[in-house]
């Protein structure tokens, strides 16, 4: 099974279900991202990958957007939130998707864990990155830290029960926790060689990471 297809399912109560379990600290990670990217950039070309129903792109709000996202029902929520917008919908996955052009930005809000093949899947975007272009990143990431283990029992124990309740995947939800357990920050930075770190921070809860990482120049 591709981690799509359970995101396949989750499409028409994502948003909803995500803020409740989250108790909105998805949305206050959200926020802190934006404000962190616009320190350094602020218009051009975007890429949003793992784009799920739009909200990234919706608060980055760039002149040209590209949204890269395999699963169609994520992509009929996010083409309604983004009318009207100069929006170019990418229905693929990360490992292979082609971009019709050189971007000034990726960003990937929750995005990175999900691909089948991460390092894959990041090699591949990299081609489509301008030199001194960002790759903006926030993942749920593991540690050691006492706050790491509640955090996870809360995820693995009642993040499946209340997403089950809300949108009748118990499943989807169990498996979505599988994701979360084995992925660390260095597992994603080893994908970054010729780029520098220009932010890296641990969220709190200490769950996830925020990477901004800027390519160097040839
Ligand atoms: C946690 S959601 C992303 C949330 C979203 N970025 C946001 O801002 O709300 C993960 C997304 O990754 C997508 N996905 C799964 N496999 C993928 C792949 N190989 N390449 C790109 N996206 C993938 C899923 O369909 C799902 O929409």
């Amino acid at each position: 099974m591709k981690n799509v297809d359970i995101y396949e399912k989750l499409a028409p109560k994502y948003d909803q279900a995500t803020t409740i379990v989250s108790f909105g600290i998805e949305e206050a990670w959200r926020e802190m991202f934006v404000k962190e990217i616009k320190k350094h950039i602020d218009n051009g070309v975007l890429l949003d990958v793992a784009s799920a129903t739009g909200k990234m792109a919706s608060k980055m709000d760039f002149d040209k957007m590209y949204l890269l996202e395999p699963s169609r029902q994520m992509n009929q929520i996010a083409k309604k939130r983004l009318e009207g917008k100069n929006v170019i919908f990418i229905e693929d996955f990360a490992e292979e998707a082609q971009i019709p052009e050189q971007v000034d930005i990726i960003t990937s809000f929750m995005g990175v864990r999900n691909f089948d093949d991460m390092d894959k899947g990041i090699r591949n975007l990299d081609k489509y990155l301008k030199d001194g272009g960002y790759f903006a990143i926030v993942e749920l990431t593991k540690s050691d830290s006492v706050m790491f283990g509640l955090s996870m029992f809360y995820i693995s124990k009642i993040v499946p029960l209340l997403g089950g309740l809300i949108t009748g995947e118990y499943e989807s939800y169990k498996k979505f926790n599988q994701t979360i357990k084995h992925v660390t920050d260095e597992d994603i930075l080893q994908n970054y060689p010729n780029y520098h770190i220009i932010t890296h921070k641990r969220l709190f809860p200490p769950i996830a990471s925020m990477m901004i990482l800027k390519k160097d120049e040839c």
